[in-house]
C-alpha cells in the first residue's frame, strides 16, 4: 500500500515531545549507578543519627539492593495499568497525566537528604518506576499511532533513542565533578523534573491519536484535519481508508481483555511472539552491563571502569541513530537476528577475555572491546525492535491490552537480571556470561523461525496475517514464510 511518508514539523514535534518520556526512563534507569558509594554513606549516617549505630553491611546491601530494584517493580505495575488510561483518557492525556508521578518522585527523592529519610528515596525510586513502566507503554503506542506505515520501524526507534541518550545524560551528570557527589546528589536524582515540566508545556501542542479519534472515539472530521497536518498533505483517503478498515474489523471483535488475549486464537499467536521478542531483550543480558558495568569493567583489568561506562552509553547512543537508518530498509527480522548473533559472539570473546585475564594483562582490552560490541549490537535490533513491535503485531482492538502485557514481561525480566546478576556472577565468575550467549543463541533460533516481518505493512494487513494463519490451525504456528506468503509476497529473509 502507498502511504504518505513525509516527515512534517508537526510530526517530529509529536514525536519529539512523547519521547521525552522515553528519555526519562533511560535516565532513571542509568541514574542510580555512580553514584552509590555516596548515597549508601547518606544511609549510612542516617541509620547512625537514627539509633546511634553504623548499619550493618546486610542491611545496607539491602536497602541498596532495594533502592535499585523497586524502580522495576514500579514498572511492573505502571506498565500493566497501560490499558486503564489509553482507551478512557486517549493517548495524549494520559502520557499527560502520567507527569504527576514524575513531580512527586522527584519531590520525594529530592527531599530525603533535608529529611534525613531514606525511605522518601526508595518511594520516589518506585514513583519514579511507575511513571517509566506507564511511558514504555504510552511513548510506543502514540508513536506507532501518529506515523505513516513506512516510517513506522524509524520513528520508533526515537523512544529507544530517548532512552539510551537518557542513560547517557545519567552517566555524565553522575561523575563526582558534575553531581554524583555528598552535596548535590539529591539534585542529580530530582532534575527528573525538568523534562516532566517541558513535556507538560509542549504536550498540549501536539494533537491526539487520529486513529485512537476515528477507532475509538468516532471523531471522523476530527481524525481527519490532524491527519492532514501530521501528513502535510490533503490526500489522507488512503490513511482514512485503512483505519475505517481497522475499524469495521474491531466492531466485529469482542472488546479485548488481557485474558482474551490469551484464549483466542487469532491473538495466541502474536502476543506470544510479543512476549518471546521482550524476553529477548532483556534476558540477552544489556542491564547486566548497564546496572554493574563499572564493576564488570574493574574485574576485568579495566583501570577507569567509570570511563568506559560512559564509553558504553556512548556507543548504545551511536549504534541506536546506526539501526534508526537501517530498519526501514533492512526490516525489523534481519536487524533483530544480526543482534542477537553479533551479542552471543561478544558474550563468548568477553567470557574468553575475563578468564584468561590471569594470564594475559591485555585480556582487559579485549573485554572492553567486547562489551561495547555486545552493546552496539544489542542497539542494531534487540535494543528499539521489541519496544515498537508490539504496536505494530496487534490491531487497534487489542493493542493496549498487548502493549500491558509485553510490558509487564519485559519488566519482569528486567528485574531477575538486577536482582539476580550479582548472585549468580558469584556462583559462576568470568562464565557468568556463558547464560546469556545460551538464551541468546535461543531467541536467535525462535526469531528466525517465529517472528514475521512487519515492514512496510499496515496494521491491519499484519494482523490479518495472523488470523489467517490461526485459521490454518488454532494451535499451530505458522512460520514467517507462511505468514507473508498468505499475503502473496516472499519472505523478506
Ligand atoms: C532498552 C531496555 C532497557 C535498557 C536499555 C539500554 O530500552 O528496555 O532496559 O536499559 O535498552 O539501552
Amino acid at each position: 500500500m502507498e502511504c504518505s511518508g513525509k516527515v512534517t514539523p508537526q510530526l517530529m514535534m509529536a514525536v519529539g515531545t512523547a519521547v521525552i518520556g522515553s528519555l526519562q526512563f533511560g535516565y532513571n534507569t542509568g541514574v542510580i549507578n555512580a553514584p552509590q558509594i555516596i548515597i549508601e554513606n547518606f544511609y549510612n549516617e542516617t541509620w547512625h543519627s537514627r539509633f546511634s549505630e553504623d548499619i550493618s553491611q546486610t542491611t545496607l546491601t539491602a536497602l541498596w539492593s532495594l533502592s535499585v530494584a523497586i524502580f522495576s517493580v514500579g514498572g511492573m505495575l505502571g506498565s500493566f495499568s497501560v490499558g486503564l488510561f489509553v482507551n478512557r483518557f486517549g493517548r495524549k492525556n494520559s502520557m499527560l497525566m502520567a507527569n504527576v508521578l514524575a513531580f512527586i518522585a522527584a519531590a520525594f527523592m529530592g527531599f530525603s537528604k533535608l529529611a534525613c529519610s531514606f525511605e522518601m528515596l526508595i518511594i520516589g525510586r518506585f514513583i519514579i518506576g511507575l511513571y517509566s513502566g506507564l511511558s514504555t507503554g504510552f511513548v510506543p503506542l502514540y508513536v506507532e499511532e501518529i506515523s505513516p506505515t513506512s516510517l513506522r520501524g524509524a520513528l520508533g526507534t526515537l523512544h529507544q533513542l530517548g532512552v539510551v541518550i537518557g542513560i547517557l545524560l545519567a552517566q555524565v551528570l553522575g561523575i563526582e565533578g558534575v553531581m554524583g557527589n555528598s552535596t548535590l546528589w539529591p539534585v542529580l536524582l530530582s532534575i527528573t523534573l525538568l523534562p516532566a515540566v517541558l513535556q507538560c508545556i509542549l504536550l498540549p501542542l501536539c494533537p491526539e491519536s487520529p486513529r485512537y479519534l476515528l477507532i475509538n472515539c468516532n471523531e471522523e472530521s476530527k481524525a481527519r484535519s490532524i491527519l492532514v497536518k501530521l501528513r502535510g498533505t490533503d490526500e489522507v483517503s488512503e490513511d482514512m481508508h485503512e483505519m475505517k478498515e481497522e475499524s469495521q474489523q474491531m466492531m466485529r471483535e469482542k472488546k479485548v481483555t488481557i485474558l482474551e488475549l490469551f484464549r483466542s486464537p487469532s491473538y495466541r499467536q502474536p502476543i506470544f511472539v510479543a512476549i518471546m521478542l521482550q524476553l529477548s531483550q532483556q534476558l540477552s543480558g544489556i542491564n547486566a552491563v548497564f546496572y554493574y558495568s563499572t564493576g564488570i569493567f574493574h574485574r576485568a583489568g579495566v583501570s577507569q571502569p567509570v570511563y568506559a561506562t560512559i564509553g558504553a552509553g556512548l556507543v548504545n547512543v551511536a549504534f541506536t541513530v546506526v539501526s534508526l537508518f537501517v530498519v526501514e530498509r533492512m526490516g525489523r527480522r534481519p536487524l533483530h537476528l544480526i543482534g542477537l548473533m553479533g551479542m552471543a559472539i561478544s558474550a563468548v570473546f568477553l567470557t574468553v577475555a575475563m578468564a584468561l585475564l590471569d594470564h594475559f594483562s591485555w585480556m582487559s582490552y579485549i573485554s572492553i572491546v567486547a562489551i561495547f560490541s555486545f552493546v552496539a549490537f544489542f542497539e542494531i535490533g534487540p535494543g528499539p525492535i521489541p519496544w515498537f513491535i508490539v504496536a505494530e503485531l496487534f490491531s487497534q482492538g487489542p493493542r493496549p491490552a498487548a502493549i500491558a502485557v509485553a510490558g509487564f514481561s519485559n519488566w519482569s525480566a528486567n528485574f531477575m537480571v538486577g536482582m539476580g546478576f550479582q548472585y549468580v556472577e558469584l556462583l559462576c565468575g568470568p562464565y557468568v556470561f556463558i547464560i546469556f550467549t545460551v538464551l541468546l543463541l535461543g531467541f536467535f533460533v525462535f526469531t528466525y523461525f517465529k517472528v514475521p516481518e512487519t515492514k512496510g505493512r499496515t496494521f491491519d494487513e499484519i494482523s490479518a496475517g495472523f488470523r489467517q494463519s490461526a485459521g490454518h490451525g488454532a494451535d499451530k504456528y505458522s512460520a514467517p514464510e507462511e505468514f507473508n506468503t498468505l499475503r502473496g509476497e516472499d519472505p523478506d529473509l
